[in-house]
Order: C-alpha cells, then sequence, then structure tokens
C-alpha cells in the first residue's frame, strides 16, 4: 500500500471529552471508617480519591456531558452511528444512546445503539466503529462509554469503585490518534466479575479476575505480536483497563515478562494512571480515560509515538490493540479543563457518599422527582410512570455534603 492509500484508510480518534461526577470520597477517610489500614487503599489497591455520582446522575447524563466536550471541535449534523457502552445501562430495552442521542440533539439520521461486555463494551465499540468508518469514509461516529461501578458497602471490592464517562468522535480526520488495524483477542467463558439482572451491584470473585485478566492480557497480546509483527519496543507508552491503578503495574510487569525484560519501566504508564487514581474504576470508560490521562498529562511531545493498549471485560473478553500519536495532537486536547473538573469537586463524608449509594428511585411508577444536587449539563430529573426525565441543570445547585446527604434520606 502507497502512502497516499495508507493515509486515505488512516481511521482514528478525532476529539475527546471526559466527565467525571462532581462529587468524591477520600479512600484515607473510608479506610479509617472501614477500620483498614489506609495503606492498603493508597498503595495495594493505588487508589486516592472515588468519584461518587450524585443521585440525579446516571450513565445517560454522565455520558452526554462528556460527549458535549466532544463535540465542541466537530460538526455533530456529521454523526452517522452513535454508539453507547455501559454496563450499569439504565433500561433492559431502550438503549441509553437514545436518550442521549436527543440530550445532544443529533440528526435524525444518526443510528443509536448500546453495546455490553463488561468493561469492554467500548472497545468492541471502537471496532465497530474502525470498520464502518472504514467502509465509508466520510462517516463520523460517537462513542460514549460511560459506567457507575458499585460493589457492596464494606466489601473487598468498595474502594475499587468509582463513576466516569469518556466520548471519542472515530473518523477518517483523526486529530489524536489514529489506530493500528492489527488486534489481538481472547474470550473465555469465566465468573471472575457478574451482575444478574435483579441485583445493582456486581458479585465479584477479586483474586480470580486478577488471575484472568493476566491470562487474558497474555492471550491477546500474543495474538496481537504475531499479527503486526510489533514488539515491546515499538511501544513507547502502556495504557491498560484500570479497575485500580495497582492492576497496570501487575499487568506491565507481566507483560515485560512476556517479552523477556528482566524488569518493567513504570515510567510507560504513570502518566495514564493519574486520572484514574483519583476517579476510581469507572469499566467501560475506564482505559480511555487513562489514555486521555496520558496525553493530557505528559510533558514530552508524543507525536509519532506507538502507545500500547490492553481492554478488559469481565466474564470475559480481551483485546490488545494500539495506536499512534498524531501531530498537533496536543492543539485537540483539554487539560486545563480536566484542572478545573478535578479541582472543583466537592468532597463527600462516607456518611454522604453512603446516603448517596443508597438512594433509589421509586419501582412503582410512582411520580419522583430527584433532590437536585451539583451535576453537569444534564441531570435526571425524576422519573414518571417509569419513564426516566431528563433536563438541563441549571447548574445553580450547590449542595453542601451534609446537606446532600440530608435531602437523600429525607427523599427515600
Ligand atoms: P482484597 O481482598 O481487599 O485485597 O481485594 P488484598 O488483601 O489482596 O490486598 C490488596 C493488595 O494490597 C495486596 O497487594 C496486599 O498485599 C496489599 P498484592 O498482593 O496485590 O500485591 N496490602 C497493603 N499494601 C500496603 N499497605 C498495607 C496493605 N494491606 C494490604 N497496609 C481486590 C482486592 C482488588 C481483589 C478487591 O478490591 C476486588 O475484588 N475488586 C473488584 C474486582 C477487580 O477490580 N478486579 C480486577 C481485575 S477484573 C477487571 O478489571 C474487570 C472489572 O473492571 C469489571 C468489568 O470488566 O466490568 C472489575
Amino acid at each position: 500500500m502507497n502512502e497516499q492509500m495508507q493515509a486515505e484508510t488512516r481511521v482514528g480518534i478525532e476529539a475527546l471529552g471526559l466527565y467525571v461526577p462532581r462529587y468524591y470520597v477520600s479512600l484515607n477517610e473510608l479506610a479509617a471508617v472501614r477500620g483498614v489500614d489506609p495503606n492498603k487503599f493508597a498503595v495495594g489497591i493505588g487508589q486516592e480519591l472515588m468519584a461518587v455520582p450524585a443521585p440525579d446522575e446516571d450513565v445517560v447524563t454522565l455520558g452526554a456531558n462528556a460527549a458535549l466536550e466532544a463535540l465542541e471541535q466537530v460538526d455533530r449534523s456529521q454523526i452517522d452511528t452513535l454508539i453507547f457502552a455501559t454496563e450499569s445501562g439504565v433500561d433492559q430495552s431502550k438503549a441509553a444512546a437514545i436518550y442521549t442521542h436527543h440530550l445532544l440533539d443529533l440528526p435524525r439520521r444518526c443510528k443509536s445503539f448500546e453495546v455490553k461486555q463488561a468493561c469492554c463494551g467500548s472497545t468492541a465499540a471502537l471496532q465497530m466503529a474502525l470498520a464502518m468508518v472504514a467502509q465509508k469514509p466520510t462517516r463520523k461516529v460517537l462513542i460514549i462509554a460511560a459506567d457507575v461501578a458499585r460493589y457492596g458497602l464494606g466489601t473487598a471490592g468498595e474502594p475499587t469503585q468509582g463513576a466516569g464517562a469518556l466520548a471519542m468522535v472515530v473518523s477518517s480526520q483523526p486529530r489524536i490518534m489514529a489506530f493500528d488495524s492489527e488486534w489481538g483477542s481472547y474470550t473465555e467463558d469465566v465468573m471472575d466479575f457478574w451482575r444478574p439482572n435483579y441485583l445493582d451491584e456486581a458479585v465479584v470473585d477479586g483474586k480470580y479476575s486478577i488471575k484472568v485478566y493476566l491470562k487474558a492480557l497474555a492471550e491477546s497480546w500474543a495474538q496481537y505480536a504475531e499479527e503486526s509483527g510489533f514488539d515491546h519496543a515499538d511501544h513507547s507508552r502502556f495504557c491498560y483497563h484500570l479497575p485500580f491503578t495497582r492492576m497496570a503495574e501487575k499487568a506491565h510487569r507481566q507483560l515485560a515478562k512476556l517479552n523477556g525484560l528482566e524488569v518493567s519501566d513504570d515510567t510507560q504508564i504513570e502518566e495514564g494512571l493519574r486520572y484514574n487514581r483519583i476517579i476510581g474504576n469507572s469499566y467501560t470508560a475506564s482505559l480511555y480515560i487513562g489514555l486521555t490521562s496520558l496525553l493530557e498529562g505528559t510533558t514530552e511531545d508524543l507525536t509519532g509515538h506507538r502507545v500500547g493498549m490492553f481492554s478488559y471485560g469481565s466474564g470475559c473478553m480481551a483485546a490488545y490493540f494500539s495506536g499512534v500519536v498524531l501531530p498537533g495532537y496536543r492543539t485537540h486536547l483539554r487539560p486545563n479543563r480536566r484542572v478545573e473538573q478535578f479541582e472543583t469537586r466537592v468532597p463527600l463524608t462516607v456518611e454522604a457518599y453512603e446516603a448517596f449509594y443508597q438512594h433509589e428511585l421509586p419501582r412503582d411508577g410512582s411520580r419522583y422527582l430527584t433532590p437536585q444536587h451539583e451535576t453537569g449539563h444534564f441531570r435526571l430529573s425524576g422519573v414518571q410512570d417509569h419513564k426516566r426525565l431528563y433536563e438541563r441543570a441549571s447548574r445553580s445547585a450547590k449542595a453542601a455534603p451534609a446537606h446532600a446527604a440530608q435531602d437523600v434520606a429525607l427523599a427515600g
């Protein structure tokens, strides 16, 4: 293939958007209340803060907020397809994508649907988007990955919760990253983490899930390396699915070992861990929030550098793939907005976090208005006749943590 044809078929990320809930809880405080040594969470798990969605936020509002940023630089009338990846969907039939399509005022001709395979759903969406754009290069596909990670209060999984959303526009005019065409994949029917329809929290065999994650990494890397001909040294940075940042350190060590390296170089992953350390697991969004953290946080110019990426979804399906950072990528990123997003978040006491966690919407079809908390541009205003009601938020709500908890207690 000559250079001109390669340029014509290059497909990748044209724009990115990231959104995190406005509230968080400190894992030091959680450790104190749970009677755990704080270093277990800070060092053993590698997490500092955990994003907590307000009762008037869900994956639709999280995702719409992230997409708003991604669409700032793109003509939204050109969006051909919206793929919403989540494992914390709000309806068994109607896709979160349809609500989001409406909130974002996307064209009626834009196809909109939801995909699921645990944390790997976003990567399945990406593969689909790459194929759709390669088939018709004028297409632009908006991928939204949004999730709320929930385990039981007081369980081993609790400090690995979190929430967030990442949106990306995939097109044949990539400005941030172009993806390589060779991928490695791995599927195996395992019960490491799952959530039956009747539960709001995941069931997890934590230690086993780590083993399966590492096995899936070895298997998908092997196929990727075989088919692409790339070796470890062809990659300047590595991003991993991040249930917690310590997992990436374990994975990076294993990848080094698989490639005959005696030590792994943590500087190849560390900038990619920064956002997740203060957000927590965001399931489908987590790998791509890690990529955003890397690209926005690295002082070195990464133009032309290849980034290796590992996506893992429990159950399980995994993928290994890579992309090359494009010239001028920095002008299309928003590191300053991230500083603002993170620095203006509101800390919750553990008690207020638990009240948020326990908030439930009525299940009998009655009308209920959700108390207004701090959100992004969209909020879940309530439910009526089993229908979810969304609205643009005024952004005037400034609920203090104690007040937030009280609202929820009253609402319940
Ligand atoms: P646990 O039982 O609390 O942890 O569960 P532990 O006792 O094994 O301790 C964790 C680490 O902290 C250990 O280090 C301890 O030594 C260390 P390691 O052996 O791993 O090197 N530690 C300390 N370090 C410093 N100072 C101390 C101290 N005490 C202990 N004082 C577990 C941990 C991650 C299993 C739990 O939180 C969990 O079940 N989380 C949820 C599952 C999960 O995240 N799995 C990851 C792989 S699966 C995946 O990524 C998919 C997922 O995102 C879902 C999807 O695909 O949709 C989860």
